[in-house]
């Protein structure tokens, strides 16, 4: 038998809200994307913490996970933005290495879209970097009608812009 790789696999892929038994999963394809520096990596451990230990509501960030089968392929983290009348933030969104461009990205932003929606929100926001690591990510929020509606030069650190991804929903 040849085993796939799990992108090409026919299991269907579905979203669901991000389980306790998820979060060694989500912390192992933070780790293995190679985008994130090790107080990002940390900073996703923390909010997940947070997560689990409090819920969504209590913490703020309402974590997904993408799933095929059993197997956890990708993950977000989204949430209300502080003093804004329906403004959500993309915190974070990862797809596992081995699955990448097979729709997941796709199907968990399709997803968070839905959610936020549904909570009266009118507007997501996803905050990258304008170095060249992340062209495919911002190739990503592109494909998926995004629009670039600002930046801010050397605001990361010099020669690492912040842009800012807009989604009217
Ligand atoms: C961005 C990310 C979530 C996309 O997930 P995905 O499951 O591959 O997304 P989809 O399959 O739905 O969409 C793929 C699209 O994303 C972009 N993309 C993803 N990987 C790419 C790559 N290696 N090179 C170029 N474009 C890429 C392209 O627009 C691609 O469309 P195409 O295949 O038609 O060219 C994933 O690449 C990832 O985890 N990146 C690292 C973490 C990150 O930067 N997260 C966002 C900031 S928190």
């Amino acid at each position: 038998m040849t085993l796939e790789p799990i992108g090409a696999t026919t299991a269907a892929l579905f979203v669901r809200a991000t389980r306790p038994a998820d979060v060694a999963a989500v912390q192992a394809m933070t780790r293995a994307v190679g985008v994130f520096s090790a107080v990002e990596v940390a900073t996703v451990d923390e909010l997940l913490d947070a997560y689990v230990t409090q819920g969504a509501e209590a913490s703020g960030y309402h974590f997904v996970s993408a799933c095929r089968g059993s197997e956890v392929v990708g993950f977000a983290c989204y949430g209300p933005r502080a003093l804004t009348q329906g403004v959500y933030d993309l915190y974070w969104i990862v797809t596992a290495p081995q699955a990448s461009r097979h729709g997941v990205g796709g199907r968990i932003l399709a997803e968070i879209e839905s959610l936020v929606a549904a909570r009266q929100g009118r507007m997501l926001i996803a905050e990258t970097s304008g170095r060249a690591a992340y062209a495919s990510t911002r190739a990503f929020y592109r494909k998926y009608g995004f629009t670039c509606e600002a930046s801010i030069a050397d605001f990361y650190a010099p020669g690492d812009d912040l842009a800012i991804f807009v989604r009217r929903l």
